[in-house]
């Protein structure tokens, strides 16, 4: 594990920092907004939704959503495709989305109506990372923790073929690590 990681591009104590200041904006910003629905992204936006809800102080449910866009040993986006869900009732709540990053947007595009379809009464979308490229800044994205280069990044919920979510930072993988798993 430890010698497949290149470098460490964020480490979890400016992650941790950045959520607390993530946090006070969405406390802020729905002070008036009597309770909300959180969704994380599974597999990946489990780790961050974890740190980032006990930041909250505001009364919430969970809701859940898996979506996979890169499965088994892919560095590129094959297509968002959901593949399973554990909403209960959206109908009039008020939505936060929660994702580890921010790609080509095709998750945040399939997702977003989604939940509108249900009768979600507002989404907004929060992602730890974005990554720099058109798509992704041309998507929709209420709060972003980092933007990062456009790289092949794993760690804190981010895979390779399902491996390295437990990394505690967000790092990139040695040529070598990627090579062994094609
Ligand atoms: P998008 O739908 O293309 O915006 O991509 C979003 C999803 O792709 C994320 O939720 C991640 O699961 C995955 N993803 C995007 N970039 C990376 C990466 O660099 N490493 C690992 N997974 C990634
Ligand atoms: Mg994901």
């Amino acid at each position: 594990m430890l010698e497949d990681i290149e470098r460490v591009l964020i480490s979890q104590y400016q992650i941790m920092g950045r959520i607390k200041e993530m946090a006070d904006q969405i406390t802020r910003d729905y002070v008036s907004y009597n309770e909300l629905t959180i969704v994380p992204i599974l597999t990946g936006g489990m780790i961050f939704c974890a740190d980032l809800i006990r930041q909250l102080p505001m009364k919430m449910k969970i809701g859940l959503m898996t979506v996979s866009s890169y499965p088994g040993a892919s560095l590129r986006t094959q297509g968002s495709q959901i593949i399973g869900q554990q909403l209960g009732d959206i109908h009039g709540r008020h939505i936060l989305l929660v994702d580890d990053i921010l790609d080509s947007g095709s998750t945040v595009k399939l997702v977003v109506p989604a939940l509108q379809q249900l009768g979600a009464a507002s989404v907004k979308v929060c992602m730890l990372l974005r990554k720099d490229r058109p798509a992704a800044r041309e998507t929709q994205c209420d709060y972003m923790g980092f933007e990062i280069p456009d790289e092949f990044i794993v760690g804190y919920g981010l895979d390779y073929n399902n491996y390295y979510r437990n990394l505690p930072d967000v790092v990139t993988l040695t040529k070598k690590a990627i090579e062994k798993m094609r």
